[in-house]
């Protein structure tokens, strides 16, 4: 998809990979419209790109749907739409419902609220294009945080889902899956993804291969394209690559 005169919303938008996203559409000729939950965030990378801003929780439906109504009444029907905002903690089996909960609506529900207002007018229009931020995590796992490792399995599967279903209303998607980005995610994780800093890149890298992407409109989007080699040897040999993961787990414990 050319994006030039086209119309983006970016969830997450007032930071990190959001906030380069907007940028880089911008840049393009893209109309950009900002969305987050964080208003004065949304509102200076708005400013910044000459776009507009909404103050939005994507984990709520209502939320999703007056985005959308709101962007297509302002700035015309939506070309292209980045289910972008995420958060991440650390956690396991042991942590409680609501913190499940939470990351299940934020990181992955987001996902399906915001297809289920685009996807019929869409698929009447004759086309649109969604881009999903998932991680590496949704390829493969992350040490320490189980919620975020399957909510990001949930999100690649689900726009894998996408593709294959609409592919023949023209409808595109790409899945976006990197691994450290210099963000305030990775700052404020903690020990848990410590090591992802040696390897970690800036937003505006991961900006540029998305606006790559979708000019070749490509589904996998691999900003470290190392994790190609990762995946495959999970799915070549599980048994080695579990057997890996278990190892760099007890490494990082030292
Ligand atoms: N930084 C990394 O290392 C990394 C790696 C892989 C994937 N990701 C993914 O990239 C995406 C963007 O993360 P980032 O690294 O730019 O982090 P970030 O913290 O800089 O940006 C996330 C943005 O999402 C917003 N947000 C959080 N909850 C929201 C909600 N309920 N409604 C609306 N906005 C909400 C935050 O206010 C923030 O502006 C996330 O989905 C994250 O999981 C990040």
């Amino acid at each position: 998809m050319d994006l030039a005169g086209k119309v983006a919303v970016v969830t997450g938008g007032a930071s990190g990979i959001g906030a380069a996203l907007a940028k880089a559409f911008a840049a393009q000729g893209a109309q950009v419209a900002v969305a987050d939950l964080n208003r004065p965030g949304a509102e200076a990378v708005a400013a910044a790109v000459g776009g507009i801003a909404f103050e939005t929780d994507v984990s709520q439906e209502t939320s999703n749907a007056a985005l959308i109504d709101t962007v297509e009444g302002v700035l015309g029907p939506v070309d292209l739409f980045c289910a972008n905002a995420g958060i991440a903690f650390a956690g396991s089996e042991q942590s409680p419902d609501e913190d499940w909960d939470r990351m299940w609506r934020v990181n992955f529900l987001s996902h399906v609220y915001a297809a289920r207002y685009l996807i019929p007018r869409w698929t009447e229009r004759g086309g649109g294009y969604f881009l999903a931020t998932a991680s590496a995590a949704g390829l493969l796992t992350n040490l320490g945080a189980a919620q975020y490792a399957v909510t990001k399995h949930a999100v690649v599967a689900f726009a894998e889902w996408l593709s294959i279903t609409y592919a023949d209303d023209g409808i595109r998607v790409s899945c976006l899956c990197p691994q450290g980005v210099l963000t305030p995610i990775l700052e404020n994780a903690g020990e848990v993804i410590e090591f992802l800093r040696t390897t970690a890149i800036t937003p505006e890298q991961v900006a540029a291969d998305v606006v790559s992407a979708i000019a070749e409109e490509q589904f996998l989007i691999l900003p470290h394209p190392e994790v190609a080699r990762y995946e495959q040897r999970r799915a070549s040999d599980r048994e080695g690559w579990l057997e890996g993961m278990r190892q760099l787990g007890r490494n990082l414990k030292g």
